[in-house]
């Protein structure tokens, strides 16, 4: 199976850099997501991966194969890099039935026509497909092309696939069965799987490590789905991955309070200055209740979520928003609008304040 490395890659459109001295490393059998605001380099990256795009700088590896140097004139065509890919903008071939898209890379690769009929057979089953052979791209709905596009990556590497927001067309039970569905193959074939998603939930329930990009192009944090939740790198990552609330604080003798808070909402941290302007952040999660705190929010809505309760809350003037589990709500009590309750803020992270960032 293949891992994959970029080594100091620079892509540019024209004058526009889009990522620059960009590294990062896949191992080989692991799904890796990627996750970045629109427009932040994630498709140009995939299409240096895949040959169609010329870095400017740098080297990609495919295990230890060289495919790509910039310095070297290393260029391996797409066809000979074996990867299988499912582009975001360009799906199926338009002019040819769902049967001819998916046997189509194993036509090239000469694959013999039992074989092949085989696997393609096995593929359509895979995403749910079977039965639709004959059919055009153009009879079928926009999920429905994305499956076979997935059929077709299936069929055309056991070693690596790239996966560009495969499944944005499809409902929320198919999105779950084709997740499922790319998980097992991984895990029976152990193919390296490179998953490219505005979709953090999905980024978070498939891969085994996430680069999170910023709208740069550089790579801010790469870990396991808890280290991107529980301890982001910086603001960016918090605010990028799950819901934020931040609030403005100020540090006075050694204890944390909001602007105009009577009360200490936290203990400082030895590396904060006194007198130091910063924002808390913390996530709807960790904002609990508790009777007794001296912290008091005053709660103006309320939403039933079925497995949760969603508050937005007053908190010294700002809008807070609260999510708690339904379990834990039934076995208290679900809070009504214009109650006043003391809450605690477990988990909180501090940035350095970025005037006009704080919400
Ligand atoms: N063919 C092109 N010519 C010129 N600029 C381009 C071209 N393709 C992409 N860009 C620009 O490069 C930047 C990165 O684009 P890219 O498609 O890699 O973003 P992305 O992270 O995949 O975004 P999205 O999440 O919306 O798919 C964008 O600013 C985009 O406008
Ligand atoms: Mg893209």
């Amino acid at each position: 199976m293949a891992g994959v490395r970029f080594e100091n890659i620079t892509c540019r459109y024209g004058n526009h850099v889009v990522l620059k001295n960009f590294s990062l490393e896949v191992k080989e059998s692991e799904i890796m997501g990627i996750v970045g605001p629109s427009g932040c380099g994630k498709t140009t990256l995939m299409r240096a991966l895949c040959g169609f795009m010329k870095p400017e700088t740098g080297n990609i590896y495919l295990d230890n194969r060289l495919v790509y140097s910039a310095s070297k004139r290393v260029n391996i065509a797409p066809e000979l890099r074996g990867i299988g890919v499912v582009f975001q903008d360009y799906a199926v071939w338009p002019h040819l039935s769902v049967w001819d898209n998916v046997c189509y890379p194993l036509k090239r690769h000469k694959v013999p026509k039992a074989e092949m009929e085989k696997r393609a057979a096995h593929a359509l089953e895979q995403v749910h497909m079977t039965g639709y052979e004959k059919h055009l791209p153009s009879q079928l709905s926009g999920g429905q092309q994305q499956r076979v596009a997935i059929a077709r990556a299936l069929v055309s590497s056991d070693e690596l696939i790239v996966l560009d927001e495969p499944i944005t067309n499809l409902d929320a039970k198919l999105r779950e069965e084709m997740l499922a569905e790319i998980q097992r193959i991984q895990k029976d074939i152990g193919t390296t799987i490179i998953y490219i998603t505005h979709d953090q939930a999905a980024a978070l329930r498939l891969c085994d490590n996430i680069a999170v990009m910023a709208p740069d192009g550089h790579i801010c944090q790469i870990g396991v789905d808890e280290d991107i939740i529980r301890r982001p790198a910086d603001r960016f990552v918090f605010t990028f991955v799950g819901v934020s609330n931040f609030i403005p604080v100020i540090c006075r003798s050694g204890k944390v309070f909001t602007e105009n808070g009577e009360y200490p909402v936290d203990t400082a941290l030895s590396d904060m200055q006194e007198g130091g302007r910063y924002d808390l952040g913390v996530r709807p999660m960790d904002i609990v209740f508790d009777e007794k705190s001296e912290l008091k929010v005053t709660i103006k809505s309320v939403t039933f979520l079925g497995d949760q309760y969603d508050y937005f809350v007053d908190f010294n003037g700002q809008e807070l928003r609260i999510e708690c589990n339904a379990l834990d709500a039934l076995s208290h009590r679900v809070y009504e609008e214009g109650e006043k309750i003391g809450v605690k803020f477990l988990n909180v992270r501090y940035y350095p304040r970025e005037e006009g960032t704080a919400s």
